[in-house]
């Protein structure tokens, strides 16, 4: 069991990790996702100890690993890491990058290690190549090695870090092959991965890491059929989205509909919708929203699915309660009713921003 208490990572004036406490249940095979530059790889990095955390704890089978006199050779044999560019010893072959730690490190004999290594080729699906060096191996046979390797140190837990991610389309397969294997063999695995198929269909759990941490951690069906929180939302669905903060009368929207042409341009949109959008924030916010609030605070959220092709256009806003669709400007509503499938508005008195009302365009 590995559980992260408090752990912060920092770099200079980037805070990758913030506060993160989970515990990692032995058996647990997580897929970590997120977007570019939200820790994933600095997770793993400290999960192991290749960086040391800033501050918190890490605890391994309730050994705290980050303690300064905890002798850190003890994790690193419980934990194997696979690495994106495979870090195999061009130097050596196959079957010695194999045999190097077990027997520097577990004090195998050399033929136990070698024979173990053997058995691991085989399972790879590399049977017949210990004498290879890696440069005469393919991306996909090298990772096939590395993780060969990683299991030769029979880890407790595996971490992998984009594991296909440098390979050619072409070699994914056989990779992620061994490592569906791998997560059915009981070993507890955390795998950093840009393939939702992959890791919906090999784990049991996933973090969505976003905001300085793990955002949101549930189970594939969770996480992919129906994220709770807000990014994960857009993440997974992979939304394009704009926001536009209203907070005076004398809001620039002339400026904003340009900012809302470079946004469809960018995310390569069709007229219609882009005429749609402006139409739509013209219409709800100038026209319908304004006119009510004197000291307005509101928000336009336009996200764009480009697999489903739907574009919404969302406003929450302070104050009192008023639904848009009950607007007294029956031009306005009108236009907006004739560009949209649905209108729907929802008031929370508790929450922070108390109306949410959302435009689906047609
Ligand atoms: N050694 C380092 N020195 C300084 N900043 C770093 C270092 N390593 C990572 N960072 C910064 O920490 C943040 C998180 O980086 P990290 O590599 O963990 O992200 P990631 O989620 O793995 O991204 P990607 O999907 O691109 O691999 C980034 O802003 C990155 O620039
Ligand atoms: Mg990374």
């Amino acid at each position: 069991m590995i559980e992260l208490v408090h752990l912060e990572k920092r770099y200079g004036d980037v805070t990758p990790l913030r506060d993160v406490s989970v515990t990692i249940n032995d058996g647990d095979v997580i897929s970590v996702i997120g977007p570019s530059g939200t820790g994933k790889s600095t997770l793993l990095r400290c999960i192991n100890m290749l960086e040391r955390p800033t501050s918190g704890q890490i605890l391994l089978d309730g050994a705290d690993i980050t303690a300064p006199k905890y002798d850190l050779t003890l994790a690193r044999r419980k934990m194997g890491m696979v690495f994106q560019s495979f870090n195999l010893f061009g130097h050596l072959t196959v079957i010695e990058n194999l045999m190097l730690a077990p027997v520097d490190i577990l004090k195998k004999s050399r033929q136990e290690a070698y024979d173990t290594g053997i058995a691991l080729l085989k399972r790879v699906g590399l049977a017949g190549r210990e004498f290879q060096y890696p440069d005469q191996l393919s991306g996909g046979q090298k990772q096939r090695v590395a993780i060969a390797r990683t299991l030769a140190m029979d880890p407790d837990v595996i971490l992998l870090d984009e594991p296909t991610s440098a390979l050619d389309p072409t070699m994914v397969g056989e990779v992620q092959t061994v490592i569906r294997d791998l997560s059915r063999s009981g070993k507890t695995m955390m795998i950093v991965t840009h393939e939702m198929r992959f890791a919906r269909e090999i784990s049991n759990r996933v973090f969505y890491m976003d905001d300085g941490g793990i955002y949101e951690d549930g189970t594939p069906d969770q996480i992919f059929g129906s994220p709770q929180k807000e990014l994960t939302r857009r993440f997974i669905r992979q939304l394009k989205v704009l926001e536009l903060k209203i907070d005076s009368h004398d809001f620039d929207f002339i400026g904003a509909g340009s900012e809302i042409d470079l946004y469809c341009m960018q995310n390569d949109m069709m007229p219609r919708q882009k005429y749609h959008i402006r139409l739509a924030v013209e219409e709800l916010v100038q026209q319908i929203l304004l006119p009510e609030y004197e000291d307005p605070d509101i928000r336009v959220t336009v996200e764009y699915s480009p697999d489903e092709q739907t574009v919404s256009v969302s406003a929450d806003y302070k104050g009192k309660q008023f639904d848009p669709t009950e607007a007294e400007n029956d031009l306005a509503l009108t236009v907006l009713k004739s560009i949209s499938e649905d209108i729907g508005y929802t008031y929370d008195e508790k929450a922070e921003i108390q109306n949410h009302a959302v435009i689906k365009l047609a």
